[in-house]
């Protein structure tokens, strides 16, 4: 039996989700576009997976715009504002050093293209500080994009705080809630963002789908033209399969969150307990709370981690290095080093993040295993200096 611990990474798909795709797939084909009887059906069921996604970030549906995933979400919001608000002057972008490639990479591409863009730092503890943003915020700053959680060590960011500074100083906010959302309540209205990229493959949804939402009247460029979809936001026919897919998914994620979310911050903290106990040389990088109840970060003295990633493979423990992105790759964490963890410790870092078909008797095993996984590479790894 292979035990799956990267959900971080991406989650399977709900049973309740697949059965619900596949009727669409075989009886709601019609173009949502279309007047006739078939687009209807196509369009009742894309409405009903916008007011689902909707409710469960507390947006009104006509602020939810469909997209492919996270990463055009996010790509949506900073080329989106960017160009809308290019005409006021504001050629100023700020983000946390901590993104998703999805964000930091649109940035470079941005700053190529002739706008500002300044990256924050983190804390210790892989925490934006009130006091970073306050310090990059200009007059000119069109828009701020800081992460809700971070995908490698789960940490939690003050949103509403920095929104509330990034407003004060007539910016715009955005928020990858990709990590965050259907794992912690998320509230459009209590975090005051005016914008936020989910994903629904990171939930027990499908991949390919996802959503920006846009509250309403915040000034945001369509970067995908052509027909008058999604009111004229996003243009191209809906994939209605996996958007219907994706608002199953959430749900389901609003019905089960608060009791999935303890069961899993109990499961974590034991595993994180038990390795700490029973391996030496190992500690736990970011802040222990606030953090998202499935992700732990944990790094282990004189163990590479692909290495480890590979030996756990091997015993049929499937975890990851931090970012799937650059996984494959001995690049070290942009996350850990923009935490000033030293070289070695960004070198030797897993990500073990779990989710709803995970069980206590897994963790178990886990910690059964680790130890002498550890203690085999540690001897490899003395044998060849
Ligand atoms: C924080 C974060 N943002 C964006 C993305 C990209 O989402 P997608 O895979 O849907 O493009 C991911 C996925 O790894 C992520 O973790």
């Amino acid at each position: 039996m292979r035990i799956y611990f990267d959900h971080n990474a991406t989650t399977p798909v709900d049973p309740g989700a697949v059965e619900v795709m596949v009727r669409v797939l075989r009886e709601d084909f019609g173009n949502a576009s279309s007047v006739h009887h078939f687009g209807q059906r196509a369009k009742a069921v894309l409405d009903e997976a916008r007011s689902a996604v909707a409710s469960l970030i507390a947006a009104e549906p006509s602020e939810v715009v469909f997209t492919s995933g996270g990463t055009e979400a996010d790509n949506f919001a900073l080329r989106g504002v960017a160009e809308a608000l290019e005409v006021t002057g504001r050629k100023h972008l700020v983000a946390s050093s901590i993104e998703h490639e999805a964000v930091l990479n649109t940035l470079k591409a941005l700053a190529k293209r002739g706008w500002q863009t300044t990256l924050l730092p983190v804390d210790a503890s892989g925490i934006v500080t009130p006091e970073a943003l306050d310090a990059a915020m200009t007059d000119r700053t069109a828009l701020v994009s800081v992460m809700h959680a971070n995908n490698e060590i789960g940490t939690i960011q003050p949103i509403a705080e920095l929104a509330r500074i990034a407003h004060g100083r007539g910016a715009l906010f955005h928020t990858d809630a990709v990590q965050s959302v259907a794992k912690i309540p998320v509230d459009t209205r209590a975090l005051g963002i005016d914008l936020l990229s989910m994903s629904a493959h990171k939930f027990y949804g499908p991949k390919g789908a996802g959503a920006l939402f846009i509250k309403r009247g915040a000034r945001v460029t369509a970067i995908l033209t052509g027909g008058k979809h999604e009111r004229n936001r996003r243009a191209g026919t809906e994939n209605i399969a996996a958007i219907a897919g994706f608002g199953a998914a959430a749900v389901l994620a609003a019905r089960k969150m608060a009791a999935e979310a303890a069961r899993l911050r109990a499961m974590r903290n034991r595993l994180e307990d038990g390795v700490l106990e029973t391996v030496p040389g190992t500690a736990i990088n970011g802040a222990r709370e606030p953090r998202v109840p499935n992700t732990t970060n944990i790094s282990f003295e004189s163990v590479e981690a692909e290495s480890l990633l590979i030996a756990l493979d091997l015993e049929g423990i499937a975890v990851s290095t931090g970012s799937a992105c650059s996984s494959g790759t001995l690049e070290p964490s942009h996350v850990l080093r923009a935490m000033g963890l030293p070289t070695h410790r960004t070198q030797n870092s897993i990500r073990v993040s779990l989710g709803a078909g995970n069980t206590d008797a897994e963790v178990d095993q886990f910690l059964a295993k680790l130890p002498q996984v550890v203690t085999k590479l540690r001897a490899l790894t003395r044998a060849r200096a």
